[in-house]
C-alpha cells in the first residue's frame, strides 16, 4: 500500500486498468484498507492496452464541462438546481441473505445508506430536479420507494459481475424516476 502511494497517477491509472483488465470478471472490490481484492481472472489475451478508447475517454472526460467528484452523494448533490438531472447508481441492496455484497468498499454501504439516498432523492425532489436511480428488486428497496413507485421500471439486466451468493443470468433491477415519462 505505501508503494501504491508512491506512485505516480499515471503509474496508478496503469495498475487499475491492468487490474480490472486481468481480475476477475473485471469487478471492482476492496478490502477493509481500502486495498484491491478481486481474485485474478482467466482470459488467454486480456486486452489491456485499448489504446483508440484510453484516449476517447480521455478527450471525453477532459472536456471543460466535464467534472469528476470524488465525494459522499448528498455532498455531491448539494448545488443541484431545479430542472437539473441526477442518476444514482449506488452499491445495490444484495438480493438474498446470503450474497452480502454490503462490504463493497471500504466504508461498505448497508440499509442505512440505502434510506439516506432517500432521504436525499426526496430532498432533490422538492427541490425541483428530475433523478433516476437503479438498484436490485429486493423487498427493501421496493418498499423504501414506494412513494414513487408508479415510477418505478422493472428492467432485466443481464449481469456479467456478481458476488458468489448471488446466480448469474437475468437478475431484475429497478429503475425509480420522481418523474412521468
Ligand atoms: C454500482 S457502483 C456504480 C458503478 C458506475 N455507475 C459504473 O458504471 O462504473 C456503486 C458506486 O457507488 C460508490 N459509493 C459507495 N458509497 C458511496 C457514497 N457514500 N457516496 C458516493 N458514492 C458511493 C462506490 O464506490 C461504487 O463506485
Amino acid at each position: 500500500m505505501s508503494k501504491y502511494k508512491n506512485l505516480s497517477a499515471v503509474e496508478r491509472a496503469a495498475r487499475i486498468i491492468y487490474l480490472n483488465k486481468t481480475c476477475y470478471n473485471g469487478l471492482f472490490r476492496v478490502n477493509s484498507q481500502g486495498q484491491f481484492n478481486v481474485p485474478f481472472g482467466r482470459y488467454k489475451k486480456p486486452n489491456i492496452l485499448d489504446e483508440d478508447v484510453l484516449k476517447a475517454v480521455s478527450k471525453y472526460l477532459n472536456k471543460p464541462q466535464v467534472k469528476l467528484l470524488n465525494l459522499d452523494f448528498a455532498e455531491a448533490v448539494k448545488k443541484a438546481k431545479k430542472g437539473d438531472f441526477l442518476y444514482f447508481d449506488p452499491p445495490y441492496d444484495p438480493v438474498s441473505d446470503t450474497a452480502s455484497f454490503t462490504g463493497y468498499d471500504a466504508n461498505g454501504f448497508n440499509r442505512n445508506q440505502q434510506e439516506r439516498l432517500k432521504e436525499v432523492v426526496d430532498d432533490l425532489t422538492q427541490r425541483g430536479c428530475r433523478v433516476m436511480l437503479s438498484n436490485s428488486q429486493t423487498d427493501f428497496i421496493m418498499d423504501l420507494y414506494q412513494d414513487y413507485q408508479d415510477k418505478i421500471h422493472i428492467v432485466k439486466a443481464a449481469r456479467n459481475i456478481n458476488s458468489k451468493g448471488l446466480k448469474r443470468g437475468k437478475v431484475n433491477e429497478i429503475i425509480v424516476l420522481n418523474f412521468s415519462v
